[in-house]
């Protein structure tokens, strides 16, 4: 069924081309005023100015009015814990009376206490606890997502997640990507013996996930207390082997050699990079693995936010992502992580919105479907309400700047 939008305020992100776009590139914000755009099947077919159009190859159901609404391609967010049991609002309160993520990881909180309710809860509840999650990012504009594993940490509950969340990419209507973050913190009965859960997650977990096509990528936390830098790049190199590419959780709480790591297993990406000095700055700015920022874990950890300034001036390629779990970020609110980028880190809101919708396409490699208004790729598309201009959107943060949010041609 062919659609035609009309009377569009701003048409944001109009690519001919898919480029990963890197240091001043992320400033460029292709925008056609006063547009219209046509839908075939679900997938963008044309687009022009409302002055080139003629409305009368179209019938009457066929149009839809935007109604000088603006229209951004959805966001891609490249990073999401969207699977988990139970929420963690008791250790909100223990953050609030001055404990650390450190200090409550430690205490056998954090990831273990998210681990310990995943282990008993069924496959179905999760599925329908995720579900629901889903539905509510994409009504807030998210039109494709990653999603790790890693609050199981045992061969049965790390599976189960990823069966979750193949069920969840069987019925969503937006594209997903699944990555295997069994390396996420070792349980108890491991913390004296590394090299038995790194065993299993080599020996046990790897070929069952690659059997059943369970994940796209790998990830490990790489840090102080949690896995070292040759811990990571001996698992990552295990997931390549069973064609898994590498994704790292880099850089979050120190410096740790994890983004070096990273780049030299050619990862599709290292994210959080909260701890940066300028060896990690110049090796990731010069490479092929893209910077994902997750300001709102930042935020809610109350610490510092990564140096999105300096990786931009250095070149790098930086996406945004939401960082969704129970633990450092219950929001996978992306209208929130592009206004606190703005804020926060000083990006513009251009380079937000490019950082959020085609850098983090191709964050999960989805860049030839999502992440621009490009002719084929999906119709996932945010309707705004009617804004006096585009930098509206971070600046008046926090209010509801969505109308509609469509996806495949289908308004949900
Ligand atoms: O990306 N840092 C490690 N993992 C998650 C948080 C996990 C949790 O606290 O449950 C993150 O912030
Ligand atoms: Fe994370």
């Amino acid at each position: 069924m062919v659609q035609c939008i009309i009377n569009i305020a701003q048409l944001v992100n109009v690519r001919t081309k898919n480029i990963l776009l890197r240091g001043n590139a992320l400033q460029e914000l292709p925008i056609l005023n006063n547009a219209y755009l046509v839908i075939d099947k679900g997938l963008i077919k044309e687009y022009g100015f409302m002055h080139n159009l003629n409305i009368n190859q179209f019938s009457e159901q066929q149009v839809i009015d935007a109604k000088h609404a603006t229209i951004l391609p959805c966001w891609c967010d490249s990073h999401t814990h969207l699977v988990f049991a139970a929420t963690r609002e008791e250790e909100f309160i223990d953050k609030i009376k001055g404990l650390s993520y450190a200090d409550i990881a430690a205490k056998g909180g954090g990831i273990l206490n998210s681990a310990a309710k995943l282990n008993v809860a069924s496959e179905e509840d999760l599925y329908t606890a995720a579900l629901n999650r889903l539905n509510e990012v994409i009504a807030l504009g998210t039109g494709a997502i990653e999603i790790k594993s890693g609050y199981g940490l045992t061969v049965e509950a790390e599976l189960k997640m990823l069966r979750v969340i193949k069920e969840l990419k069987n019925n969503s209507p937006i594209p997903i990507k699944s990555t295997f973050l069994g390396a996420h913190t070792y349980p108890e009965q491991f913390k004296n013996n590394h090299q038995a859960y790194i065993h299993a997650i080599k020996n046990e977990m790897l070929p069952i996930i690659a059997q059943e096509n369970l994940a796209d990528y790998i990830d490990v936390f790489c840090e102080e207390n949690f896995f070292s830098v040759n811990e990571t790049i001996s698992i990552c190199n295990a997931g390549k082997e069973y064609g898994l590419k590498t994704k790292i959780h880099a850089n979050q709480l120190s410096i740790s050699g994890a983004v070096e790591a990273g780049v030299m297993l050619d990862a599709v990406s290292v994210d959080h990079l909260e701890m940066m000095n300028d060896n990690a700055i110049n090796t990731l700015s010069t490479s092929n693995t893209i910077a994902t920022l997750l300001p709102t874990a930042a935020f809610f950890l109350r610490m510092n936010y990564a140096p999105a300034r300096n990786l931009i001036n250095k070149n790098a390629a930086v996406a945004l992502a939401s960082d969704y779990n129970p633990g450092s970020s219950p929001s996978g609110n992306m209208n929130f992580v592009n206004a606190i980028s703005c804020i926060q880190m000083k990006m513009l809101p251009e380079e937000a919105i490019n950082a959020s919708t085609i850098n983090g396409a191709y964050a999960m490699e989805l860049e030839k479907q999502v992440g621009s208004i490009t002719i084929g790729k999906n119709a996932n598309l945010i309707f705004t309400k009617q804004i006096p201009s585009l930098a509206y959107l971070p600046y008046s943060f926090g209010n509801n700047l969505i109308n509609k949010v469509m996806i495949n041609g289908k308004f949900i």
